[in-house]
């Protein structure tokens, strides 16, 4: 019998294995790992014996937290040492059993006392009736949510959109707050909800880590549990110092208490981390002073916090009192006052980005904020500078809020000396030295160079080959901006011309034949790419991924796109008609679009990229499908899937989604809280289905 992860140490266990009983059980579980990946490889993997994923995904797991605890005893051929491997080649999908709600926010004591008095009328509660309310702090992690069946963890999934979230299993087993088997007798079903972070102090230490191999540096310790979370390779995941607090039940088979502060006691004797600062309050003055307490100690806490929640504390209430739109009414998170701090700006440069935005950025003496060392900000664009009459060397008030951008709340004007000017913002690209137009109506004024100027064509390229776009491996930020310097590329068709200069590549420092092998095989291998890919690596203005797709399965090819664009040109014509009733393409993305195709520089460009690439349309849509051909509206909130999810479904299955709703509609698919679309599909005789009917009539039921 071969051995299972069950057969090894937990993760938790580790930190009690001596030396001497970890180096040959660290060995045994490199084996075992080679021994299936073997067995795979070798084409086995349909025969009884082949090991499920999830145990496949276990013994990585383990290895990882091994060689975390054990660095002295990594195996040479240990999969973590493989470059590239990952655990999982992409996170699964997980749909939540209960959806993950997000929090409304208070922001003053009257805020908190207006949610106590909406409490107390929906449940046609006395004002003067005392009702229980917990109070916590809200970490400033990530939420995530375990599922345990019979005492066991069955999967970790990320909030995602809240009703789909990610399989992060792999990852979370090497996380050591997380009991991979609950601690005392639980229901058979036990999911519970909580918030994943790093400490302040890991994170220091992690990024003096980083720093130290070179490697990427994180902004907040929120960014570093992220990345460490989305790991593919949980070895990753398991040198990263991930912790968790525990704060809410999702499905029970059974209730474990009839109130959320018992239902924390039995969380923690599960073996979970609870926060201790969470207290239970009667009144709002005794939630508003736990508040000011927690605020006091909020800069010593070894975890960033960004606020309280405040939650009804008996089940029966919460459950009665339900939700509205995404948050419920029954919880409520105060939010702590933006963190503030006094600089100099000391210059304001002008950035210029991939679409020619022209963006004012203010140079600070760097100042601490919240913990961070800020030393920039964004001056958004000129009206921003004129309305706040921003000047260099002023003094100025600066706000960071959570994960934001720092932000220039205002000048303190008492403290500006009497001869300085106010800014004037350049009429002309710094970098190129062109126009720097400003269409009327339009708070940006853009570079006119397009790729003749250097910022732009650095930042298309760079777009270009980016993670989402071309993901071109070995051809990252830093080599654009070599290969530019080197005069190497200047338009997108430059990156496939590089196999042209193999010899030269190989010739540059830190390079050699080996890379410069494996650079120009990865160039190679994106001649031949996906339509969408390539109109989303355009970069053109307001062009996501996801509207690149819709572009993709509307015209199937660049040369129909550019024909389309031609004829648009033409405001009253049908194709113009045709793409602005494309959902979620509205007339500014049309415009942008349309502008960019019919540009000549773009298309001789494209002519150029036509030639050297071969471009796989998308699969073509269903033609037999109940909904084929059909012209169909989503609005409200859908619960089972989200509306995007359900808009690509249609679009697979043939239909045509449209954003609005009009005589044409043949069906209005209204979710919750659909508001003047269904009014209006009532009005005009739309046939309206409810989620349910939906899913019936694409046989999803
Ligand atoms: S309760 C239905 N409690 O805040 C209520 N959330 O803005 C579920 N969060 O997505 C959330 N600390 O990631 C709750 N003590 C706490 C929290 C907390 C942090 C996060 C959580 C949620 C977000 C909502």
């Amino acid at each position: 019998m071969m051995k299972t992860a069950a057969d090894f140490p937990t993760p938790e266990e580790l930190n009690q294995l001596s030396d001497e009983k970890a180096q040959p059980l660290m060995a045994e579980l490199t084996d075992l790992i080679l021994y299936y990946d073997r067995q795979y490889h070798g084409g086995d993997e349909l025969s009884d014996s082949a090991l499920p994923d999830s145990e496949y995904d276990r013994l990585i797991a383990l290895n990882a937290a091994f060689e975390a605890r054990f660095p002295q005893f990594i195996q040479p051929d240990s999969p973590s040492s493989r470059v590239g491997y990952s655990a999982s080649s992409a996170f699964d999908k997980i749909i939540h059993t209960q959806p993950m709600l997000s929090l409304s926010n208070a922001f003053s004591a009257e805020d908190v006392n207006d949610f106590i008095s909406r409490i107390k009328r929906f449940l046609a509660l006395d004002e003067t009736e005392a009702v229980e309310l917990t109070a916590e702090p809200k970490i400033d992690g990530l939420s995530l949510s375990l599922r345990y069946e019979r005492g066991q963890l069955v999967y970790a999934a990320t909030r995602g959109d809240g009703a789909t979230g990610e399989d992060v299993t792999a990852n979370v087993k090497t996380i050591a707050d997380i009991p991979h088997q609950l601690k005392a007798a639980s229901p058979d079903i036990v999911e519970v909800r909580g918030e994943v972070y790093i400490s302040r102090s890991d994170f220091t230490a992690l990024n003096a880590h980083q720093a130290e191999r070179g490697q990427k540096v994180f902004a907040n310790p929120r960014n570093a549990a992220a990345g460490a979370l989305r790991q593919k390779d949980a070895s990753i995941t398991a040198e990263r110092p991930l912790r968790f607090f525990a704060y809410a039940p999702g499905f029970l088979s059974e209730p474990i208490s009839d109130t959320h502060h018992g239902l924390l006691a039995a969380l923690m004797s599960y073996g979970f981390q609870v926060n201790p600062l969470t207290r239970l309050c009667h009144t709002a003055d005794q939630l508003l002073s736990h508040y000011d307490n927690i605020a006091e100690q909020r800069p010593e806490l070894d975890y960033d916090i960004d606020g309280v929640v405040y939650k009804v504390n008996r089940f029966d209430y919460q459950s009665r009192l339900g939700q509205v739109s995404r948050a419920p009414r029954w919880a409520i998170a105060h939010k702590f006052p933006a963190e503030q701090a006094v600089t100099t700006l000391t210059s304001i440069d002008i950035q210029v980005g991939r679409t020619g935005a022209l963006t004012p950025v203010a140079r600070l003496e760097p100042v601490s904020v919240g913990g961070v060392t800020v030393s920039n900000a964004t001056l958004h664009n000129e009206d921003e500078i004129i309305r706040k009459d921003v000047r260099v060397g002023d003094k100025v008030v600066l706000q960071r809020a959570g994960d934001v951008i720092p932000q220039i709340v205002r000048v303190i004007t008492d403290a500006r000396d009497n001869d300085t000017e106010a800014f004037s913002f350049p009429r002309h690209c710094p970098v190129c030295g062109r126009d720097a137009v400003r269409p009327e109506g339009e708070a940006v004024r853009r570079c006119s160079g397009g790729f003749e100027c250097e910022a732009q064509a650095r930042e298309r390229l760079k777009h270009l080959v980016s993670r989402n776009a071309l993901d071109i491996d070995g051809l990252g930020e830093k080599q654009i901006d070599q290969f530019y310097e080197l005069g190497w590329v200047r338009r997108p068709s430059d990156i496939f011309a590089l196999t042209d200069r193999y010899d030269e590549i190989a010739a540059l420092a830190g390079m050699g034949t080996k890379s410069a092998d494996n650079l120009c095989q990865a160039i190679n291998a994106k001649k031949t790419i996906e339509l969408e890919r390539v109109i989303f690596s355009l970069g053109i203005r307001q062009i996501g991924e996801a509207t690149a797709r819709l572009l993709a399965q509307r015209y199937q090819s660049l040369t129909a796109l550019l024909e389309m664009a031609s004829e648009a040109e033409d405001s009253e014509s049908p194709a113009y008609q045709e793409l602005v009733n494309i959902d979620q393409i509205g007339h500014s993305v049309a415009d942008d679009l349309i502008r960019f195709l019919t540009a000549e520089e773009n298309r001789r460009e494209l002519a150029v990229l036509t030639d050297i690439l071969t471009i796989i349309p998308p699969e073509a849509p269903a033609q037999d499908s109940p909904v084929s051909g059909k012209i169909i509206v989503f609005t409200g909130t859908l619960s089972r899937q989200s509306r995007n999810e359900a808009k690509a479904q249609a679009e697979r299955l043939g239909a045509k989604v449209s954003g609005s709703v009009s005589s044409k509609t043949d069906y209005l698919v209204a979710g919750a809280d659909a508001g003047s679309k269904a009014t209006k599909a009532a009005q005009l005789g739309v046939t309206i289905l409810d989620e349910d009917d939906w899913l019936a009539l694409i046989n999803m039921a």
